[in-house]
Formats: C-alpha cells, sequence, structure tokens
C-alpha cells in the first residue's frame, strides 16, 4: 500500500515569476500536473498535494484531478517542514509513503516502480533515488557506503569544496516507511545554511536508507529556473520526437518542429519544418503538415495537405489541401476532398466535401453544401455590430468573384451569383442572381469634355 505526497507549496523564487513554479507549463501541462501523471499507473491508495504560496491557484489548476487531497502548508519553511504538515492526515497509517518534489516533470512511472521495488524487497525505511550528474551544481549531494546505504545527504549550500565534487546527488524522490518518518519529523532542525526544515535530514535520520541511481539523469531533472525548464522542454521534446519517428512519422528538419505529448499521429504521416502541432490534435495517414504550419486541438484526417497555416479547434476530412495562409478556426469542419487555399478564413463554418474556397475569402457562420465553389474574394458579411448572423449555401452553388452574402442568408441550391453582387435576400435553388448596377458606358465621353 502507498501513498503519495507531492511537494507543491513553494514560490520557486528562481523563476523570478508571480506565477507558482509548480503551474509554469511544459509541453501543454504543468510541472506538478505531469508528476502527478507519473504517479497515477501505481494506483496510490490516497494521494495528496502540499500548497501554499498562491494556494487557491494551484488547488484550482488541479481540481481535475480525482481523489487529489490538498494539504496547506501556510508558511514554507522547507521541504521537511512540508511533510510535517501530512502528521495530522496520516496518523495510524502503516505503510508507506512515496513523495516527490512537484518541480521533477520528466519522471517515468518505470522508475518510480523500480524504486519502490527496491524498498519493499529491502525493507528499508527508506529508499531515494539517485542519480549521477555530469553538472550536479544546485541539488543535494548523497554519500553512500559501497552497498549503495545513504550516509548523508548534504544540500549545495552546505556542502564544503570537497563535498562539492560527488556528483552523486538525490532527486527529490524517496520512499518512506511512514512510521519511521513520522518518529522523526517532529525532531527536524533549521541548521543549516537556508535555515529550513530539510526533508533531506529525515533521510539521515531513520535506517537503513538505500540509493537507487535512475538510469536516464534526464528523467530527474529538477526545475528552478527558466534555463532549466527550457533545457527540460528541448529533453521532453526529443522524447516525443523519437517516439513518433518509430512509429512511422517522418519528421524534415525535427528541431524547427514542436509536438505536444498530447498529440496523436499515424504512420506516414509527414510534418515538414517548422510546424508545431499543440494540443489534443489527431493527424491521420497520409498527411503532409507543413511547412510552416500551426495545428492545434484539431483533427486532420487522412491524405490531407497543410501547408503554411494555422487551424485551431477544427476538423479537415480526407484528403482535403489547406494553403498556404489559410486560417480554420472557431470548430471549422472541412468535408473530404475540397481546397481551402490562400488567404482564406473560415470560422465556425462547414464545408461539404468536394468544396472549393479557393482565394481570399472570408467565411464565418456558414453551412454549405457539397461541391459548392465560392469565387474568390467572397466574405460573408456575418456581423451587424451586435450579433453574428448564419449563412446556409446549398449544394453545388457558386458565388462569383467578390460577392459580399450579407446574413442571415439562404442560397439554395445549384446558385449562381454575379461576380461583385451584395446579396441580401434569400435565392432559392436554380437561380442566377446579379445584384450589383449595370455598366453604364458612355461614349466619347473625354472628346466631349474638351
Ligand atoms: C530539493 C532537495 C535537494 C534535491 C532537489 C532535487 C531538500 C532540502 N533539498 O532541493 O536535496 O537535490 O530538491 O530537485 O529537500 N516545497 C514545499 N514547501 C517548502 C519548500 C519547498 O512544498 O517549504 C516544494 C517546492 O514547491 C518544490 C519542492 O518542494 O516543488 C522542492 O523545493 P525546492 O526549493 O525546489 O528544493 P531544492 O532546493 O531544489
Ligand atoms: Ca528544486
Amino acid at each position: 500500500m502507498v501513498v503519495v505526497a507531492i511537494l507543491a507549496a513553494g514560490r520557486g523564487t528562481r523563476m523570478k515569476s508571480n506565477l507558482p513554479k509548480v503551474l509554469h507549463t511544459l509541453g501543454g501541462r504543468s510541472l506538478v500536473e505531469r508528476v502527478i501523471e507519473s504517479v497515477k499507473p501505481l494506483a496510490p491508495s490516497r494521494q495528496m498535494a502540499i500548497v501554499g504560496y498562491q494556494a487557491e491557484s494551484v488547488e484550482a489548476a488541479l481540481k481535475h484531478v480525482s481523489n487529489l487531497e490538498f494539504v496547506l502548508q501556510t508558511e514554507q519553511l522547507g521541504t521537511g517542514h512540508a511533510i510535517q504538515q501530512l502528521l495530522p492526515h496520516l496518523e495510524g497509517y502503516t505503510g508507506d509513503l512515496l513523495v516527490l518534489n512537484g518541480d521533477v516533470p520528466l519522471l517515468r512511472t518505470e522508475t518510480l516502480k523500480q524504486l519502490l521495488q527496491v524498498h519493499q524487497e529491502n525493507q528499508n525505511a527508506a529508499t531515494i533515488l539517485t542519480a549521477q550528474l555530469p553538472d550536479p551544481k544546485g541539488y543535494g549531494r548523497v554519500f553512500c557506503n559501497g552497498e549503495n546505504i545513504v550516509q548523508q545527504i548534504v544540500e549545495d549550500k552546505d556542502c564544503t569544496a570537497a563535498q562539492k565534487q560527488n556528483r552523486r546527488i538525490n532527486a527529490g524522490v524517496y520512499c518512506f516507511r511512514w512510521t519511521d518518518l513520522a518518529l522523526c519529523l517532529p525532531h527536524l532542525g533549521t541548521n543549516n545554511a537556508q535555515k529550513e526544515y530539510y526533508l533531506t535530514d529525515a533521510v539521515t535520520q531513520v535506517s537503513p536508507v538505500m540509493s537507487v541511481d535512475v538510469e536516464d539523469y534526464q528523467e530527474i531533472l529538477g526545475i528552478n529556473d527558466r534555463l532549466q525548464l527550457a533545457n527540460a522542454y528541448d529533453i521532453l521534446q526529443q522524447r516525443i520526437k523519437e517516439k513518433w519517428m518509430a512509429a512511422g512519422i517522418t519528421l524534415i528538419d525535427p528541431n524547427s518542429i514542436t509536438i505536444d505529448e498530447t498529440v496523436e499521429l499515424q504512420p506516414d504521416v509527414i510534418i515538414e519544418p517548422s510546424s508545431h502541432l499543440r494540443g489534443k490534435t489527431v493527424i491521420k495517414t497520409g498527411s503532409r503538415i507543413g511547412p510552416g504550419s500551426l495545428i492545434e486541438n484539431s483533427y486532420i484526417g487522412e491524405n490531407a495537405t497543410v501547408m503554411y497555416s494555422v487551424i485551431t479547434d477544427s476538423t479537415i476530412n480526407a484528403g482535403t489541401k489547406v494553403g498556404p495562409y489559410a486560417h480554420l478556426r472557431g470548430h471549422a469542419e472541412v468535408g473530404a476532398n475540397c481546397r481551402i487555399g490562400n488567404f482564406v478564413e473560415l470560422k465556425n463554418t462547414k464545408m461539404g466535401e468536394y468544396s472549393n474556397v479557393a482565394h481570399l475569402s472570408y467565411l464565418g457562420d456558414t453551412t454549405a453544401g457539397t461541391k459548392v465553389n465560392i469565387g474568390a474574394g467572397t466574405i460573408t458579411a456575418n456581423y451587424d455590430g451586435v450579433k453574428k448572423h448564419p449563412t446556409k449555401i446549398g449544394d453545388r452553388t457558386k458565388t462569383g468573384s467578390n460577392s459580399v452574402l450579407v446574413a442571415p442568408l439562404n442560397l439554395g441550391n445549384d446558385v449562381y451569383i454575379a461576380a461583385g453582387s451584395t446579396i441580401t435576400e434569400d435565392v432559392s435553388d436554380n437561380c442566377l442572381v446579379i445584384a450589383r448596377s449595370r455598366q453604364v458606358i458612355k461614349e466619347g465621353w473625354k472628346l466631349d469634355k474638351k
């Protein structure tokens, strides 16, 4: 049985931010959410987040996590003090407590499982996750004997020059036999450089304590400042891209591409340079994205192409070509085999299959049928200054260049709109509509003037 505690009460002074450190985001999710994600598969019997600095905003950001309890640490007097706050909540508990710093966002669940396994097999009082870092600066140094039994943990700020040479560091992830920890928690002192209650002091007051070195040290990097946040982002991107390339996705110039962890791709998708895939985006097989596209929370069907375009909260069905320079947003939904071309904006607009909006158009709050052709420069005037109004366009209807469709408006099936028309009244099926003044030619006008 394991209870999880996540330390999320600190301000994170080194971030130089008003936002609590643990709420800074990494690839679309906050640091603390990532930590919570990493413990989820362990199915802890209880999980508690220790909150303090801007507790309300941290709680609000985590309210969607089921079965997460919040424990308030009113003053942030150190990591040991944070864990002291659990004493009244865990009275009588005899299982293990897994403690994680809220700023270790790249941890893998596998690593936590290993830690728990070593802890339980050896019946340790505590087992801590450690790593050998090329640059251990800033971390607590862990001193062990030959059998990986921990003898001392010294914070960077408390280290002598000689102790700083030790490259084995404390990852900030611990498993404790709770009854042992509970006994020594009340006796922690603050005799250290930061005048804080250190959880690391409790570690050396129980016994035996074993350390487990993580295989890939990148997993345990803690985020204290913006540079470390940026480095963690690079590592995360590397992981995500390697995973997708292994799954059959082509990334052209991967360093110029970013992909959120929440994105789903199918084999034989090609992502071209300078493209960014965010949120809950899904891209189906055979599609080609980019160069230069941003796709957020959108669905792209099979064999579609999107070039130099921005698509948010929208759906593009199979075989449709988008761009260059198109902008789809507000739940645009484009059917299969359509073409959405240069300088076209679609907002909250549905297009049936085999329809084209190829050049210089804005369609807002529009529902168009199949095989529709929207001529260059067609604009829906969907906003009267107060309210938005809908436009309906029937199957096979064609608008001439530079048409203005003043909403609310219904155009039937097989309607033809003459170029340059401003349409203000509904049109029924099979009509040709011309809504512009006739051309007037005054012959010899120039000569008369003279
Ligand atoms: C801590 C460890 C250090 C380890 C490093 C790993 C201690 C004393 N030191 O140092 O050995 O190498 O993590 O990244 O534990 N927090 C609270 N309440 C507080 C203080 C902090 O909840 O009163 C939370 C913070 O929000 C953060 C976590 O605890 O999520 C760690 O605090 P931080 O100040 O970043 O500790 P480090 O100095 O990095
Ligand atoms: Ca830290």
